[in-house]
């Protein structure tokens, strides 16, 4: 099924027109003239930053296999500073440990390796772009993402699963995952300590921040919703958010001065699959009530349910946390939810409904928060899919106190200076608009590096380009 793009709306008030049949209260700014609201100061942690534009983490699926950055790595953190976003939110995905790597191209902090040198190169070629983008360095307030990748580890290129809980869905989803090992109370600490022996070599190369990724099905988000897990970091929310702590207080304890930010997978949905019959995405069938996720209704797991996530917020600004990136889901087990999207990757299913309804969920769960705890600053994700009117849905949000920053994933990697367009008022290029092909996932999950194959010249030219050109094509 094909839902009519955001590209093929010729004017604001005709897409207006159209999200408002989608969503009565749905409601978008006519004009973005140079100077407006993307383009108003805000202050985190005591600095002004000049615009509200974010760069979302992308990882490229291209650092060596000791975990260094390559020259794909670089250019890619380049871009990001070339798109004149304020805040930078870790540039991509870096492993604390090489169990916890999602491929074996991830960057990790490798004992034997000068990891403080790979993080110090990546601030290098960041603010190498951001002085193209006529930027000085404290113009910008830029993290570093930790991560531990649990069920999802592919350290060496294959599946090496490692579980925070048992969870039957995800079992049957992915049948490797079933039998995995369960991690034990004391290696959870051993990597919760790396996890702070990472954030004090990020501090020592510059970073402004570290962000103790908590989204997308790894590791401490699946610790989120690990209500059956037995011992000291299951159960309640208390337990299933000890280790989260644990690894704050060290970082406190250890980097002071460091800042710590969050991206929360803030709610979820129960797994997804691939409906045999019509190709579309279906909701896997469960006993109810359905405990195993985080911010999901256990009575209907195709809602979302925010009761324990607000109260996780406000436990974030005891801790002196005052940045949140907020997204939704897992791109392995509910793609449609966390990046709509026109084409689904090669290993998903046909977005079950409109993409835009998947947009409005994050617009959504983001005001929410906002509402909730209005002295954290948030992300919001989820837009790049709105295409030529970005501008027009985000200036809304950020005008009217949705949302504090914009955060942008595949957007940067189709047209990395789009942020600095929509800030001058000028008009954006139709022809690097990203439209959400879905090549950039297609790659990596076939064995390959990510990159904007579609529209990035630089990609374009790769032989990759063809093959995942014709992975998409079957995946039609
Ligand atoms: C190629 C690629 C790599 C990504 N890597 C990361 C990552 O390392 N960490 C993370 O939190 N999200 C990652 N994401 C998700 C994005 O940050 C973002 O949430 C998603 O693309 C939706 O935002 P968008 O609609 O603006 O693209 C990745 C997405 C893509 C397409
Ligand atoms: S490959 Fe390019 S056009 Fe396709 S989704 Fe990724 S960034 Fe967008």
């Amino acid at each position: 099924m094909r839902f009519p793009a955001p590209g093929h709306f010729r004017s604001a008030a005709d897409f207006a027109a159209h999200l408002q049949t989608l969503s009565p209260d749905w409601q978008i700014d006519a004009h973005v003239p140079a100077g407006g609201a993307l383009a108003q100061p805000i202050t985190v942690h005591g600095r002004t930053l000049s615009n509200r534009f974010a760069c979302h983490p992308m990882e490229g699926w291209d650092g060596t296999a000791d975990g260094r950055a390559s020259e794909l790595t670089l250019r890619r953190w380049r871009n990001f500073g070339r798109s004149g976003a304020s805040l930078v939110w870790g540039g991509e995905a870096f492993a604390v440990q090489h169990d916890g790597r999602a491929n074996e191209r991830q960057l990790y902090l490798d004992p034997n390796v000068d990891a403080a040198a790979t993080m110090a190169q990546l601030l290098m070629a960041l603010r190498a772009g951001s002085a193209e983008a006529g930027m000085q360095p404290s113009d910008q307030f830029v993290g570093l993402q930790l991560t531990h990748s649990g069920r999802f580890s592919r350290p060496e290129g294959p599946p090496a699963p490692l579980l925070a809980h048992h969870h039957p869905q995800l079992a049957l989803k992915y049948p490797h995952t079933a039998d995995a090992h369960l991690l034990s109370d004391a290696e959870l600490e051993g990597l919760g300590d790396n996890y702070v022996k990472a954030a004090r070599l990020a501090h020592q190369a510059g970073f402004d921040f570290v962000d103790v990724k908590s989204c997308h099905g790894y590791l401490l988000h699946e610790l989120l919703g690990a209500r059956t897990r037995e011992g000291s970091y299951g159960g309640d929310l208390a337990g299933r958010t000890r280790l989260f702590e644990r690894i704050v207080a060290g970082i406190r304890s250890e980097c002071p001065g460091l800042h710590i930010g969050v991206r929360l997978s803030l709610a979820d949905v129960i797994p997804f699959e691939k409906d045999p019959d019509s190709g579309l995405g279906r909701g896997m069938a469960c006993d109810l009530p359905y405990v195993h996720g985080f911010g999901v209704d256990s009575q209907g797991p195709t809602k979302v349910d925010l009761t324990e996530p607000l109260q996780l917020l406000r436990r974030y600004e005891e801790l002196g946390i005052e940045l949140v990136n907020v997204t939704l889901g897992s791109p392995y087990y509910n793609p449609h939810l966390q990046r709509p999207a026109a084409y689904p990757p090669s290993d998903g299913y046909q977005t079950p409904a409109d993409p835009l309804l998947f947009v409005k969920a994050h617009l959504d769960v983001v005001r929410a928060a906002k509402q909730a705890s209005p002295n954290l600053k948030f992300v919001g994700t989820g837009y790049t899919y709105l295409q030529e009117w970005l501008g027009n849905v985000a200036q809304y949000e950020v005008r009217n106190g949705h949302v504090d920053f914009v955060g942008l994933g595949r957007m940067l990697l189709s047209y990395p200076e789009l942020p600095r367009d929509v800030i001058a008022g000028t008009a954006v290029q139709r022809k690097r608009i990203c439209r959400t092909f879905s090549d950039c996932t297609t790659g990596p999950r076939n064995g390959m590096i990510s990159g904007c194959f579609p529209l990035d010249p630089f990609y374009k030219a790769m032989p990759e380009a063809k093959k995942i050109k014709a992975l998409r094509d079957g995946a039609k």
